[in-house]
């Protein structure tokens, strides 16, 4: 028999010692989160954008008057060792201490790279996160992977390492572009697919390109605290945490194949993945049709598609069997035989996943 596990909602948003606010004052929950830090020395990590789009929002706030603001250059490409570096310097060059404190104001690259600096930098020292993108506020932000790119390897060094306090406060959404939304997005999607119908269902009528912030907070709220469960059940990866890779086996060879032509972002490859993984789940688990289409019809829509023909999957088998997830070549997936009821350490024959990627053309 095949492990299912029925994802079950519980009320719980505290996880190892990572504390996860769902935020409603900023400032009050950020003094808190602070003060609960012993510290010294307060330092803020942000990246070129953040630093003019976000980090103004708190400035003035008392909890951070002489703070030291240190910026590293914005996207993805950014998260090297370089970057890690110049945060390093600029920690000895502000007289940081064992008992500074290092705030990480930007998306999930600030939040990798500055926990990973914070988690290296004298052995360790406290840090929190406030995350701007959807993408680090229901993903990358919780759950303790820190890390940065090396030798063209992503997160190829790091550590797990959690936040003292992550605080999610949906304001900083309101100056973030729509393709960066719809990327946090499909991790939400995700997270629904993974949990239950009525966030699935709610998912799918949200108007995600036109925002309402307030229903925002609540779903982004509901969809950490997925994530939180998972990893809080399975820190490590072991077992159970792999529902989160539900959409990321072809996600991750869209996205690498998206990298040798015109990249995309993250979650756009993860939607398509997940038109894949849906299609996989109802050709081996029964995963419902209706459901399905309804899912695909949702990511059709908002992600449309990358423009892919038959010539391209003997690429894109190659980068499923590379996938670093896979143990002994055998490709892994996370499948669905209904929404929430997750099956984990699937595999799929080759003719299988040319089927998949058939109707991925064709849907
Ligand atoms: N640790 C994990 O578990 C985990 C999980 C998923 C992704 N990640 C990592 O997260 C990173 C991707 O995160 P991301 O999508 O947040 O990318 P990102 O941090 O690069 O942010 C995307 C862009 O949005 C800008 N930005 C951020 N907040 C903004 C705001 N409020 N308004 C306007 N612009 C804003 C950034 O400057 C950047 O240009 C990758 O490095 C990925 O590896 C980590
Ligand atoms: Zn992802």
């Amino acid at each position: 028999m095949q492990p299912i596990y029925r994802f079950k909602q519980t009320e719980t948003i505290k996880m190892n010692c990572q504390k996860v606010v769902i935020s409603q004052q900023l400032e009050e929950e950020l003094t808190s989160a602070i003060a609960a830090c012993e510290h010294d020395r307060t330092f803020i990590l942000a990246d070129e954008t953040t630093a003019r789009k976000c980090v103004p929002l708190v400035s003035d706030y008392n909890c951070l008057h002489g703070a030291q603001l240190i910026t590293i250059g914005a996207t993805d490409t950014h998260k090297t060792l370089d970057s890690l570096v110049h945060v390093w310097e600029a920690l000895g060059e502000g007289k940081a201490t064992r008992h500074s404190l290092l705030i990480n104001i930007g998306g999930g690259m600030v939040t990798d790279l500055g926990g990973f600096a914070a988690s290296t930098f004298k052995r360790g020292i406290n840090y929190i996160n406030i995350p701007t993108t959807l993408l680090a506020m229901v993903d990358a932000s919780v759950g303790g992977k820190t890390g940065i790119n090396f030798k063209g390897l992503k997160n190829e060094i790091g550590v797990f390492s959690n936040a003292n306090t992550v605080i999610l406060a949906t304001q900083f959404l309101k100056t973030l572009d729509t393709e960066n939304i719809l990327s946090g997005y499909a991790e939400m999607l995700k997270h629904g697919l993974i949990s239950s119908d009525r966030m699935w269902a709610e998912l799918l009528n949200f108007d995600v390109e036109q925002p309402d912030f307030t229903q925002l907070q609540r779903m982004v709220a509901e969809s950490v605290g997925v994530k939180q469960q998972i990893v809080t059940e399975d820190p490590t990866e072991q077992g159970i945490r792999k529902a989160l890779n539900l959409g990321h086996t072809a996600g991750h060879a869209f996205e690498s194949l998206a990298l040798r032509r015109q990249p995309v972002l993250h979650g756009y490859a993860v939607a398509w993945g997940l038109v894949c993984e849906l299609y996989l789940s109802s050709l081996k688990a029964g995963f419902p049709t209706d459901k399905m289409h309804q899912t695909i019809g949702f990511i059709k829509e908002h992600y449309g598609k990358m423009d892919i023909t038959c010539d391209d999957y003997p690429q894109l088998l190659e980068l499923m069997t590379h996938d670093k997830k896979n143990v002994a070549g055998v490709i892994n997936f996370t499948l669905l035989g209904d929404i929430g009821n997750i099956l984990i350490n699937q595999t799929a024959t080759k003719n299988e996943i040319l089927e998949a990627l058939d109707f991925y053309r064709e849907c």
